[in-house]
């Protein structure tokens, strides 16, 4: 196309916001940012501004933008072979397989591969339904699972209320208190609770009929990077264990090197029955899922029909790139790289504790990080909750995630926190960058905290229990 021919920026954006939906939100006031570019951390607009990608997008471009091996892969698979149907072997397909085998926690060899997190999730329901013969999910209310109806009914921050009661009951999902050290659902301190969030799930399950399985985001992501104590994960192992439910860990988000492991579930050595994950698999490059399940489950299957599927599974195109992005995550040293970078993120995030009292806590593992904003450090009461975000009120984090924009650097934001989690190939001067402006605009906050905080002194040496340390 010439030149002349060509949309300028103005016209992609109108065109792009008058005939598309925007995610999530009103439409009214939906202005996307035209993007034309994109080298390892940096993203490049329309006018040629650049900005700092300080979480991966949508936590998902661990290894930064236009890696030359992953896009040659994308590039030698179409020419290759573009397409095959799911019934077929693909090169691309055994030589993805063989490499699962290396990176996922020992003992889950079965493999579906979708086209998206949130198909990933709706595989493991209808694995687990089918092995167990047995209905019912319990979900945790701190979670996002994906945007199909079976996943919406098992997420438990308010993205399912427009969808209830289709999604919600209609599924047979039903939610236990998350583990939340900071805010706990149910009014207990680590560690004297003896993690008794674990044990009110147990009850759930001793008193419910027809459980199939306890799905959880192992650190839980858009709703706050939730790390729970190390004792959690073995202690839930142990639980569905011994009532014969099965463990599901989606791992869309926190999988891929993104907390220091190849895996959240890794930091605890716990292996679930089922693994789903997506975004960090190629870097999010191209769409692809992952439902990985164990060898007994896959064995079930041996005599069972197995009644699901795709056209687009194990599509070649996805699957291709995912070698080329482990191999780049191997060379590279990301998931190693990942883990020695989280004390200096820890750092320079507790020092900004100590200097703003509007940020409540800070916690994470890896590069994966939230800053928390609080009114008040003793209530911990948040400046905005679900409410405000889901009837479109204007947020305190939004508007200074839009200034750091301004300065050039993307923080994604969600209701009362920002979530810290840029490309594993981060330099140390770029997480400088990041935390630096998103200091600057910590003021706006600052000035809205009630007066009666605590004394700075104290709470900054004050840290979260589910903090890296
Ligand atoms: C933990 C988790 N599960 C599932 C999903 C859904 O993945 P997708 O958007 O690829 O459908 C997400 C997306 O953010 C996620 O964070």
């Amino acid at each position: 196309m010439s030149d002349a021919n060509k949309l300028t920026s103005k016209e992609v954006v109108d065109i792009t916001r008058s005939t598309n939906y925007g995610t999530w939100r009103f439409q009214r006031n939906w202005n996307p940012l035209h993007i034309v570019d994109a080298k390892d951390c940096t993203i490049v607009d329309g006018a040629g501004k650049e900005y700092l990608d300080f979480s991966s997008q949508l936590m998902c471009t661990n290894l930064g933008h236009k890696n030359p091996a992953v896009v040659a892969s994308i590039a030698a698979q179409a020419e290759q072979l573009a397409y095959a149907m799911p019934g077929y072997a693909t090169t691309a397909r055994a030589e993805l397989s063989k490499l699962l085998l290396e990176v996922l926690p020992a003992g889950l060899n079965k493999f579906f591969f979708t086209t998206s997190g949130t198909d990933a999730n709706e595989a493991a329901f209808k694995i687990a339904r089918m092995f167990t013969g047995k209905s019912k999910i319990i979900a945790r209310y701190r979670s996002y699972h994906g945007s199909t109806s079976g996943s919406i009914a098992a997420t438990g921050d308010p993205r399912r209320w427009p969808m209830e009661p289709i999604g919600g009951k209609q599924h047979g999902v039903i939610f236990a208190p998350e583990t939340n050290c900071y805010r706990c659902p149910i009014r207990h301190t680590y560690p004297a609770c003896g993690i008794a969030c674990a044990d009110y799930l147990e009850h759930m399950i001793r008193n419910e009929s027809d459980v199939a399985a306890v799905l959880v985001e192992p650190i839980v992501g858009t709703n706050g990077v939730i790390v729970p104590p190390d004792e959690y994960m073995p202690k839930l192992r142990r639980i569905c264990d011994e009532t014969g439910v099965l463990l599901i860990a989606d791992e869309v988000m926190a999988g891929w090197g993104r907390t220091g492991e190849w895996f959240a579930m890794d930091h605890w050595n716990v292996t679930p029955d089922i693994l789903t994950t997506a975004k960090g698999i190629t870097s999010a490059y191209v769409p692809l899922g992952l439902c990985a399940t164990s060898a007994k489950i896959g064995a079930f299957f041996e005599d069972h029909y197995f009644a699901h599927g795709h056209t687009y599974e194990a599509h070649p195109m996805t699957l291709a790139p995912a070698v080329a992005t482990i191999h780049e995550m191997q060379r590279l040293g990301l998931v190693e790289r990942a883990a020695e970078l989280a004390p200096y993120v820890e750092r320079k995030l507790q020092e900004l504790k100590a200097k703003h009292p509007s940020i409540g806590d800070v916690r994470g593992k890896g590069l994966f990080w939230a800053v928390e904003l609080v009114k008040n450090r003793a209530t911990r009461e948040p400046f905005n909750d679900y409410t405000d975000k889901i009837a479109g009120k204007p947020l305190v984090v939004d508007q200074i995630a839009g200034k750091c924009m301004a300065d050039g650097v993307i923080i994604q934001a969600w209701v009362s926190h920002f979530v810290i989690a840029p490309p594993l190939i981060v330099t140390l001067a770029e997480i400088d960058r990041g935390i630096d402006t998103l200091e600057r605009y910590l003021a706006i906050a600052d000035a809205l905290v009630e007066a009666d905080v605590e004394p700075l002194v104290e709470l900054a040496t004050t840290s979260s229990a589910t903090s890296d340390s």
